[in-house]
């Protein structure tokens, strides 16, 4: 398989002293579907900036699509954004341009052509059900319609990897679902996609990789089994750990590898 992402040995201390990663490797193949959950400050966004490069880490090395991303120059930085769309956990939209242009801002800055741009994003806007909202601005929307903005426009480019950091967070469950659904089938087509969600039901339902941090570390992963006497717990607020023998007293567990479609 592809690995579309490798970290090799990343640890991220930011200046203020906290460490956010520590000596995490992993890697994630072209075309897979990942989860990634903890509690918070755990470490997630600090592991999707890295990958964006929108931090650097402070020890290691880390590679996306080809690219030596750790040693990247801010210049760089452009190119590798180029195939990878992202949802940011606060949205970040521009407050003075409406629905409409935020979505077709992202498609015009790579140089689309406007006959393209004026197909795409009607089309676009409905899959995440906002075309009635396309001439308003950021500031009259609720948090859930602004989070689906900020994720339409992570996938107006098809971009090769979606990277979206808790997509759901201010949506009810029934559109959370529909969310990750969209998402899901993106996948399906081959783009690779990340997902921080605090979401138990949202995960067990989609069976796809689980990857838990932990404290700066990555301390299960459906797929490596990194940690086999560690287990989530699904019925935290939280995803906590317990160990083996609590974990089985369970009747309810999450899947095991057998059953993670690794693709
Ligand atoms: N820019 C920063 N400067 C200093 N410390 C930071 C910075 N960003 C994050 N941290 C710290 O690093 C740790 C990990 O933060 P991170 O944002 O990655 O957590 P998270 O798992 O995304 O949490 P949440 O679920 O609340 O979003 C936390 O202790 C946080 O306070
Ligand atoms: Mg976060």
């Amino acid at each position: 398989m592809d690995k579309i992402i490798e970290f090799k040995n990343v640890s991220k201390t930011y200046p203020s002293g906290t460490h956010a990663l520590n000596n995490v490797s992993l890697s994630i193949d072209k075309g897979e579907f990942v989860f990634i959950v903890g509690a918070s400050g755990a470490g997630k966004s600090t592991f999707l900036k890295l990958i964006m490069h929108e931090e650097s880490p402070s020890r290691g090395t880390i590679n996306v699509n080809g690219m030596r991303v750790s040693t990247m120059k801010r210049r760089k930085v452009p190119y590798l954004r180029r195939n990878m769309g992202i949802v940011f956990q606060d949205f970040r939209l521009i407050n003075k341009m409406t629905v409409y242009d935020n979505v077709a801002f992202a498609m015009r800055a790579i140089g689309t052509r406007p006959s393209v741009v004026k197909k795409r994003i009607p089309y676009i806007l409905d899959l995440v059900g906002l075309t009635h909202k396309a001439k308003s601005y950021p500031s009259e929307l609720s948090g859930g319609e602004q989070q689906r903005v900020s994720l339409a426009r992570a996938l107006v480019n098809n971009p090769e990897i979606i990277i979206a950091d808790e997509p759901t967070g201010n949506i009810d469950p029934e559109m959370s679902f529909e969310i990750i659904e969209l998402l899901s089938q993106i996948n399906a087509q081959g783009t690779t996609i990340i997902v921080v969600t605090h979401e138990h039901d949202l995960v067990r339902h989609f069976n796809k990789r689980v990857m838990v941090i932990d404290k700066g570390k990555v301390v299960s992963d459906t797929k490596e089994n990194i940690d086999e006497s560690a287990d989530i717990d699904y019925t935290d607020e939280e995803f906590s750990f317990q160990n083996e023998e609590t974990a089985n007293q369970s009747s309810d567990l999450p899947q095991t590898d057998k059953e993670v479609d690794h693709q």
